[in-house]
């Protein structure tokens, strides 16, 4: 796995789930698309279930898994954190992601209860999310200062007509997971500076190393980190 803040922290929640002597350990990916997570963490070993209410994502993540040799690890079922409870056994996972979901669902706390039903004791959900003043800054620097302007006053960061349902900040995220009876471990930023670097010079090997380790510390500096992408959360139930 890339080495990058969230990999990292995915991986130490494996290893200690190996030290509880999960074996294999288990891993749910709600809304987990194509893969994106689900395969790099099989290919540390893990046995990831993907769930994902699209058939196109999960045709998607069935090739890819095939394609980097770890099919056997990876179950793709169809459905959504609405009815988790049908696909997943309570308490069943060592690892729960829901990453780029709580954007969507329709009730965040209904969304973080199922996931926290799905976690095995002494297990953790990863929680990644849009982050509102990141999608803000983007909009005016596309000149879009009027949907800016709305955007910051929209109570949920996504106005009427949005893609989104919401989008959150340090403060709204670490709320709804309290909120949840979650506690919440570590909240990060993920993509503070990668995007702010001109794709020519990203694209030199010896800046490319120099800008993720500057990632790494700046996703747990202020404010840097309140200015991210995506706000990354590792949370435990209480
Ligand atoms: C932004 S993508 C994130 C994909 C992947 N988790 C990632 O981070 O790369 C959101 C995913 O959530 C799925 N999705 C949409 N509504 C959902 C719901 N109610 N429950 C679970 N997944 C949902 C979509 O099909 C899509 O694959």
């Amino acid at each position: 796995m890339r080495a990058d803040a969230v990999r990292r922290a995915l991986r130490t929640e494996l290893e200690a789930a190996r030290a509880r002597g999960a074996e294999p350990v288990r891993v749910v990916d709600v809304g987990g698309g194509t893969g994106g997570w689900a395969v790099p963490l099989a290919e540390f070993g893990a046995a990831v279930t993907v769930i994902d209410p699209s058939p196109d994502a999960l045709a998607n993540l069935r090739r890819r898994a095939v394609d980097a040799g770890v099919a056997e690890l990876i179950t793709a079922v169809q459905g959504d954190t609405e009815a988790l409870a049908d696909c997943v056994p309570s308490g069943g996972a060592d690892l729960v992601l829901g990453h780029g979901i709580l954007e969507v669902v329709d009730d965040v706390g209904a969304a973080l209860a199922a996931l926290r039903a799905a976690t095995a004791p002494g297990g953790a959900i990863s929680l990644l999310v849009a982050n509102k003043y990141a999608t803000l800054l983007r909009m005016v620097l596309a000149g879009r200062v009027i949907e800016a302007h709305r955007l910051l006053d929209d109570p949920d960061g996504a106005p009427a007509g949005d893609i989104l349902a919401r989008r959150f900040d340090v403060d709204s995220l670490r709320t709804a997971l309290e909120e949840a009876g979650l506690e919440v471990s570590s909240l990060h930023g993920y993509g503070v500076l990668a995007d702010l670097v001109p794709g020519a010079t990203a694209e030199d090997p010896g800046v490319a190393e120099a800008l993720a380790q500057l990632e790494l510390v700046a996703a747990g500096t202020s404010p840097l980190r309140e200015m991210a992408a995506q706000l990354h959360a590792l949370a435990r139930p209480r």
